[in-house]
């Protein structure tokens, strides 16, 4: 037997379980400290009444012969598929089948996963800064990774790859820097994949953070893009399901993929769990809609208060508008560990080293808005004691 070399020279610890390793190593010495958390991007909102309800539902019809379920579909229930296709792309002009939308247990498991589909032998683009799992997962695949800096002279939107990309992961809004991309902007990166006969993995999982009017809600409201891109989606941040585990991700039949994933997950994947499917179905229902902009409305203004909070004090800050996300340069003197260690120590507060996102996010860290206004001002608060 031979481990995967790959794998096994992967850095010590994931990003955030090396954060949650550094911030329960403090609290074990400092247990009457109140650590007050800004790093994973994790949802503090508890689900609206109207979802827990179906949730029980669901439950209860496991408790009946009549209504028991067992296995479902692999790829989802057609009820779900059908919620999305007509609330979330109908509306933005996107027609989708149902066998072009298959259910997740999560955009995570899925954005590692949608890398099977593709030989060892292609290129692969992602963005620096990104979420670490573009990296890591390529990584374990053994594939050539061009990193497309992203920095605050470019405003976070890198140029197009140089060399041939055959894989490139595009996350807008942006995860970390909290950047959007127009719609302009995006047309160039599917006019890209067109012409390079490369695919685009779109992740869209903060789609729900976009205020301004000239930013797509999909890579479908790009004409041409159903032949280049995969879209994978979650209701983590949407709905608050970080827990609750439900995405969906999106293969076109355009891009020849779709077939392929399907035999992936009915080999792989036994599909998404019946009760997370019944709560994602009644985040699409109108309490579900007002019970979930109400979280929506909670984040994003916690995102705007540490975005004023930080400028106010001085910071560098990007991000925060269209995203939960605050990118923040570390004063001189500092690098992105040195300044979450600092500010663990001097202010409990916990951030995301940049440099953990990639190279070029060294000289950041980054903020997450999901977290009470409470602790946002308190986090605040001590912040400025340290100026
Ligand atoms: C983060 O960047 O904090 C992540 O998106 C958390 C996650 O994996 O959902």
């Amino acid at each position: 037997m031979q481990v995967n070399s790959e794998l096994q020279q992967l850095n010590g610890n994931y990003l955030f379980t090396e954060i949650v390793r550094r911030t329960q190593a403090y609290q074990a010495q400092h247990p009457e400290a109140k650590v007050l958390r800004l790093g994973v991007g994790d949802v503090t909102r508890p689900l609206p009444l109207t979802i827990i309800d179906a949730m029980h539902r669901a439950v209860e019809e496991m408790a009946h012969a009549k209504t028991f379920r067992g296995y479902g579909p692999e790829a989802g229930y057609g009820w779900l598929k059908q919620c999305i296709i007509e609330h979330d792309y109908r509306p933005r002009g996107v027609e989708l089948t149902p066998e072009e939308v298959f259910i997740s247990d999560g955009a995570g498991s899925d954005l590692g996963n949608l890398s099977e589909l593709f030989d060892r032998a292609n290129s692969v683009a992602i963005l620096d800064p990104a979420y670490p799992a573009y990296v890591d997962t390529s990584r374990m695949a053994g594939r050539k990774i061009q990193y497309l800096p992203c920095v605050a002279e470019n405003g976070f939107v890198p140029e197009l790859p140089k060399e041939q990309a055959d894989i490139i992961y595009l996350c807008y809004p942006n995860n970390p820097t909290g950047a959007v991309l127009t719609r302009e902007q995006l047309r160039l990166w599917v006019e890209y994949a067109r012409s390079h006969h490369s695919i685009i993995i779109f992740d869209a999982a903060y789609e729900s953070f976009i205020e301004e009017k000239d930013i797509p809600h999909t890579i479908y409201e790009i004409e041409g893009a159903k032949e280049v891109a995969i879209e994978v989606c979650s209701y983590s941040k949407s709905a608050g399901f970080t827990a609750v585990r439900c995405g969906w991700t999106v293969v076109p039949k355009q891009t020849g993929l779709q077939a392929m994933w399907m035999r992936r997950q009915c080999t792989k994947f036994n599909g998404t769990s019946y009760i997370a499917q019944r709560a994602a179905e009644a985040t699409y229902t109108p309490a579900g809609k007002a019970g979930l902009q109400a979280n929506l409305t909670h984040y994003k203004n916690t995102a705007k208060l540490l975005l004023k909070g930080l400028s106010t004090m001085g910071y560098e800050v990007y991000g925060g508008k269209n995203a939960p996300y605050i990118w923040c340069r570390v004063p001189k003197g500092y690098d992105s560990w040195s300044f979450f260690d600092h500010l663990l120590e001097r202010c409990q507060v916990v951030c995301t080293p940049g440099v953990g996102f990639g190279p070029a996010g060294e000289g950041f860290v980054r903020f997450s808005a999901f977290s009470n206004r409470e602790d946002v001002e308190e986090a605040l608060k001590r912040m400025e004691h340290i100026k």
